[in-house]
């Protein structure tokens, strides 16, 4: 009998379709888990964290079952600012029952499984309608976050999954529908991760590509924003 399954989720949009999307992904997830395994899913940011901006927080009509919890990083289209009082706790916060933000930088281990968790992406210059609402200006990857994951990867030793929302510099995404696909500081900084971490998988959203590939021995894959996951079982 397996321990557990840990499932990797690209962007949600909440507020989008009223939690639909993420409302399906619980009910299939749930569907094709009869024995009820425990399951951890790992959200890569843009999941839709509005408080007090709009009328969509918590999700609604989404019933997290017993055996799962979810853990998601901030994206760009998250409410940043609201959740820069949380980056400095040391360990995730449950913010609704089974769902949980994992501050920038932290590493944790489910199954015997390590992943590091890192958030922050830069909204495109033509989605940046409203400070506040459509982007912040603290929405990137920082210095800050890269140091805590540099320092928390050293002490963790080898880690087996990356999750972020954009990605590093080296990965050539292949892009025909989504977000505009640059180099930028965001990346850069994610490529300093890289290049000292190395992980198994490294998992991201952000370009809703759906795009994947493989750089040095790290196998990568943007889960887009169709409810794709990737379910790995130990
Ligand atoms: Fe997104």
């Amino acid at each position: 009998m397996p321990a557990g399954q840990i499932v990797f989720l690209g962007d949600v949009h909440g507020p989008r379709d009223k939690w639909e999307l993420f409302r399906q992904v619980v009910a299939r997830i749930s569907l094709e888990n009869e024995e009820e395994l425990e399951t951890i899913v790992c959200q890569c940011g843009d999941f839709g964290y509005f408080p007090n901006v709009f009328d969509f927080w918590p999700p609604q009509n989404v019933e997290i079952p017993d055996w799962m919890r979810v853990f998601f990083i901030r994206g760009n289209h998250d409410n940043s600012w609201a959740l820069q009082e949380f980056q400095d706790c040391g360990k995730p916060v449950e913010f609704v029952s089974r769902i949980f933000f994992v501050p920038d930088g932290l590493v944790l281990e489910f199954f015997g499984q390590k992943i590091l968790f890192i958030g922050g992406a830069e909204t495109p210059k033509s989605c940046r309608a409203q400070l506040g609402i459509d982007y912040w200006p603290g929405e990137v990857v920082n210095m800050r976050s890269i140091f805590r994951a540099l320092n928390n990867c050293q002490d963790a030793g080898p880690i087996d999954f990356v999750l972020s929302h954009t990605c590093p510099s080296s990965f050539e995404i292949i892009n025909d529908k989504g977000v505009e696909v640059s180099d930028n500081g965001c990346r850069r900084l994610l490529q300093e991760v890289f290049e000292v971490v190395s992980p198994d998988f490294w998992f991201f959203g952000h370009y809703h590509a759906n795009s994947e590939g493989k750089t040095g021995t790290t196998i990568w894959q943007d889960l887009g924003q169709t409810g794709e996951v990737r379910v790995f079982i130990f």
